[in-house]
């Protein structure tokens, strides 16, 4: 875990008082609250092959990975990221050799411990995602200890994304939902309800960004990146670095974000004003769209 010459308690972004005003979370403090920062998620690849290319075994390229995400994590509050998820270990990869995965939860669990004095006060919150129910005990004891430590943090959330699976998430959370429902529940009423356990704690993705070269969302918060930009990058994962991070949000404020719209267009529904929100299927379809059967010349 020292591999990069840092301790926990070292962090850069650690060594700066809280107090003092110039310090980057400070700054955030009195900038926004950490729901209206940038939400950015990452999905971590390239770890394997990064070792392969050196020579060294997988879990060499797993513990270099660990060094990039302490340098990414002192990053955000620059950007204004007030919430960043990692994805660190995916349901899925319980398929991987024993060794490999008793690795990289060991590898969390160390990550959790060394660096949680330096998270708490930087004013980070860490939070898992995930099922927990699989995890080795030593590793479910850091988690749980290290979000007990951080509780407070107010001014970046740290979600770290352990036997993450998006699809198990929603499918608990509709599990959630149908015990709300009854007999007036309508696609509005089950997706405010989805919404209310899937966003409660991380809220939609603005930016997700994938490094490694592939280009894919393995799972991963599918329903909170329905409007997320993508940003795919062929470095890998140990040799990503704050810069990369910074470069990947100055490609996403440079992107336009529409969510459907048309920009510049008031898209607030005026009945009357030659169009309205379709409603329920009407008999001709032309009372929806009045476009429709018009000559457009
Ligand atoms: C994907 O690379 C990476 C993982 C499955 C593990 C990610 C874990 C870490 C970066 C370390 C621990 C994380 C934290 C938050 C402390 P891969 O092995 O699939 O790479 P490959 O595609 O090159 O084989």
């Amino acid at each position: 875990m020292q591999s990069d010459g840092k301790s926990g308690t070292q962090s850069a972004f650690a060594a700066q008082s809280m107090l003092d005003p110039s310090h980057p979370f400070a700054l955030q403090r009195v900038a926004r609250g950490i729901r209206t920062g940038l939400h950015v998620a990452i999905i971590m690849d390239g770890n394997g092959r990064w070792a392969a290319r050196r020579g060294l075994p997988r879990v060499a390229g797993h513990r270099a990975g660990v060094s990039a995400v302490r340098r990414v994590v002192e990053r955000p509050p620059q950007l204004g990221i007030t919430r960043l998820t990692l994805y660190a270990f995916s349901s899925d990869n319980w398929k991987r050799p024993p060794f490999e995965v008793r690795s990289v939860l060991a590898l969390i669990a160390a990550y959790l411990r060394w660096e949680q004095a330096a998270l708490r006060d930087a004013g980070a919150r860490v939070q898992a995602i995930g099922r927990r129910d699989r995890l080795p005990r030593m590793l479910l004891r850091e988690i749980e200890q290290c979000e007990a430590a951080t509780a407070a943090g107010q001014h970046l959330h740290l979600r770290v994304a352990v036997d993450y699976s998006s699809r198990e998430a929603i499918a608990r959370a509709a599990l959630h939902a149908v015990h709300g429902l009854n007999g007036s529940s309508t696609p509005e009423t089950v997706d405010r309800a989805l919404a209310g356990h899937l966003q409660a704690e991380g809220g939609d993705v603005d930016l997700l960004i994938r490094t490694g070269g592939e280009k894919r969302l393995s799972d991963f918060l599918l329903w909170e990146s329905a409007y997320a930009e993508l940003v795919f990058t062929d470095r890998m994962w140990p040799d990503f670095d704050g810069d990369d991070l910074e470069a990947a949000v100055a490609e996403f404020k440079r992107r336009e974000r529409r969510f459907g719209a048309v920009p510049g267009v008031d898209t607030s529904p005026r009945p009357g004003a030659g169009y309205r929100v379709p409603g329920p299927a009407t008999a001709t379809g032309k009372e929806l769209f009045p476009v429709l059967g018009q000559d457009r010349g």
